[in-house]
């Protein structure tokens, strides 16, 4: 039984389906008035290396909004930032709490404090993955599709974290997506083999933007340079430029597409104002599902039913 969040590849089908329905539920009930106490005398800890507006907040909410409390913890804050090895801070916390929610850069990281760990670790984002981001991405995608099957989904510029897990999402519950990269900027080929021997529905990787864009029910774009990329983010706004997301670009997709941005935004570099702020724009829907989402990971997670 997998009680670790790290990457999408490491669940079923039917497990990640079941992190989306009980998110929808979930969501379904707040919007009800429906109060939920399914995490009441619970604790989990966030432990941060990285700056996060939404899935800190949408992990907290989620987290106090299922009757559950908090303990934010800002790396620079712990003795880890003083050397203590991540295996000690690891089966220290699980003594307190009843999971660990990491961002930080390595994969590494994430997986060494699962070995270490008895309460779940989940991944909120590192270098290679954005697995918890993804699937509330999906279930917005669901939300306004109705289901994954028959859409042409869209991944436009860098082969990173967000696009590594999108990858993976569509080789565990088999939907088609087509990425749009950069010559040297691809997601890495090791990664793409794992997902092609799952994949049921063809995972491709395009250079043209055009091609990418043309008939897609769905486009999802990200910054251009991420936390820990600051140094090249001169370098890349020239090398991506032909992968923004503005109106022309948008106009060769169906009618009735929509965009996906995990914010934060750069606003007229990977995406207009035009387009994020436009009509077929569900960026604020898919920030709102994070805290949806996080409420059944947790849910799922720490009570042992996924
Ligand atoms: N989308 C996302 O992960 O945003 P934050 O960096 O603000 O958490
Ligand atoms: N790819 C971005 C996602 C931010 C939510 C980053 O890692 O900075």
């Amino acid at each position: 039984m997998n009680t670790h969040l790290l990457a999408l590849q490491d669940f079923t089908k039917s497990q990640l389906q079941s992190f989306i329905d009980r998110a929808l539920v979930l969501k379904k009930e707040k919007k009800s008035g429906v109060f939920h106490q399914h995490l009441a005398g619970r604790t989990i800890c966030l432990l941060f290396e990285k700056p996060s507006t939404r899935t800190r907040v949408s992990f907290e909410s989620a987290m106090y909004g299922m009757g559950g409390q908090v303990i934010f913890m800002s790396s620079k804050e712990t003795q880890l930032g003083r050397g203590e090895p991540l295996k000690d801070t690891a089966r220290v916390l699980a003594r307190y709490v009843d999971a660990i929610v990491v961002r930080t850069f390595g994969q590494e990281v994430v997986d060494e404090l699962s070995e270490f760990s008895d309460v779940p670790v989940v991944n909120a984002l590192t270098d290679l993955h954005h697995p918890c981001q993804i699937l509330s991405d999906v279930m917005t995608v669901i939300e306004n599709k109705g289901s994954l099957e028959n859409l042409k989904i869209v991944w436009l510029g860098d082969g990173n974290n967000m696009a590594n897990s999108w990858i993976q999402a569509a080789s565990v519950l088999g939907f088609s997506l087509t990425l749009a990269c950069p010559e040297g900027y691809e997601p890495s080929p090791e990664l793409l083999h794992v997902a092609h021997k799952v994949a049921k529905q063809p995972i491709t990787v395009l250079r043209d933007p055009v091609e990418a864009a043309r008939d897609a029910d769905v486009i999802n774009v990200d910054v251009w340079a991420s936390m820990g990329q600051e140094d090249e983010a001169e370098k890349r706004l020239n090398i991506f430029a032909p992968y923004q997301l503005n109106s022309k670009l948008l106009a060769l997709a169906k009618d009735d597409a929509i965009v996906l941005h995990c914010l934060p935004a750069h606003r007229e570099e990977e995406i207009t104002e035009e387009v994020l702020e436009g009509a077929q724009s569900v960026a604020f829907d898919q920030a709102e599902n994070k805290m949806h989402m996080h409420k059944a990971i947790l849910e799922l997670l720490i009570n042992g039913d996924i």
